[in-house]
């Protein structure tokens, strides 16, 4: 049994997906979320950029005292390399793994779709992931750009009009590939979930890598004697921003379904992690 909270990161609010299953699947947890909100988006940014990025927003975790970091972000997990991880002596895991596996063993056709920011499609990491189960299966990638920016000034509404036809834009290469499977790749997307699922007419198993990532953690936690011991009455959520508290915790309120007005703080990565670290 241990105690200790979950770390969970991302550039802002994608990782609430995997908060929200987190919460569904293993209440007894207490979590400490960082939204980099300072910093977002980090999908426009260059690799090494997003590295640093990565590795201060761990190191802030780690100084939480967390029994395991989820990279609840495609694209910082898109960096993370065996190398970079082997440095943390905690347990970690990105959304990409659970994602790929997911996709693998549900599509029937072969035919595989992935969409996220600029840079998790230019590193190809989903694909990587996909091939090393099944080389045969064929990979379409699209980056999405605007929906971060979208997502992150609460526009997700089901008939928000402007998401809908940028959604209609950039989804027009998956519809057409025909793909049976798309894999949401950034976990800002499926906050909306819906509007990409009407564009696609329903044609595909859409994937939450967020879900996905909250149910390897349930594995991880439990074949290693790590869940929480205590009653879900006592388990608590604490999240930490990098900018101006109320768009995220409007946003973060209508998503989660849970007030958050108290348990939400406003950090400066940049020097706690230069100088408390
Ligand atoms: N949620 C992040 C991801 O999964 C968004 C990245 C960004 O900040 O651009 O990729």
């Amino acid at each position: 049994m241990d105690n200790r909270p979950i770390g969970v990161f991302d550039s802002g609010l994608g990782g609430l997906t995997v908060v929200r299953e987190l919460r569904k699947i293993l209440p007894n947890e207490n979590i400490v979320y960082f939204g980099d909100t300072g910093r977002v988006p980090y999908g426009t940014r260059s690799r090494s950029t997003i590295t640093r990025y990565t590795m201060q927003d761990i190191a802030f975790l780690k100084s939480k005292d967390v029994k395991m970091i989820v990279v609840a972000c495609g694209t910082a997990s898109s960096v993370l390399t065996k190398e970079l991880t082997s440095k943390i002596d905690i347990p970690i895991t990105g959304v990409i793994q659970p994602a790929a596996q997911s996709a693998a063993s549900l599509s029937q056709s072969g035919t595989i779709g992935v969409i996220g920011t600029t840079a998790t499609i230019r590193s190809g990491a989903y694909g990587k992931a996909i091939h090393a189960i099944n080389p045969t299966f064929r990979v379409v990638g699209k980056d999405c750009p605007l929906f971060v920016p979208l997502v992150e000034n609460g526009m997700i509404e089901k008939d928000n009009e402007i998401t809908s036809l940028t959604a209609k834009m950039y989804l027009k290469i998956i519809k057409d590939e025909k793909v049976d499977t798309l894999i949401l790749g950034c976990t800002h997307y499926p906050l909306i979930y819906d509007i990409i699922n009407e564009i696609m007419d329903y044609s595909a198993v859409l994937i939450d890598p967020g879900k996905e990532t909250a149910h390897y953690v349930q594995s991880y936690l439990t074949a290693n004697g790590m869940l929480n011991g205590e009653s879900s009455e006592t388990a608590n959520i604490h999240f930490y921003v990098s900018d101006t508290p109320s768009g995220f915790e409007s946003t973060a309120h209508i998503f989660l379904g849970e007030d958050i007005s108290g348990c939400i703080e406003q950090i400066d990565i940049e020097n706690l992690t230069q100088s408390e670290i």
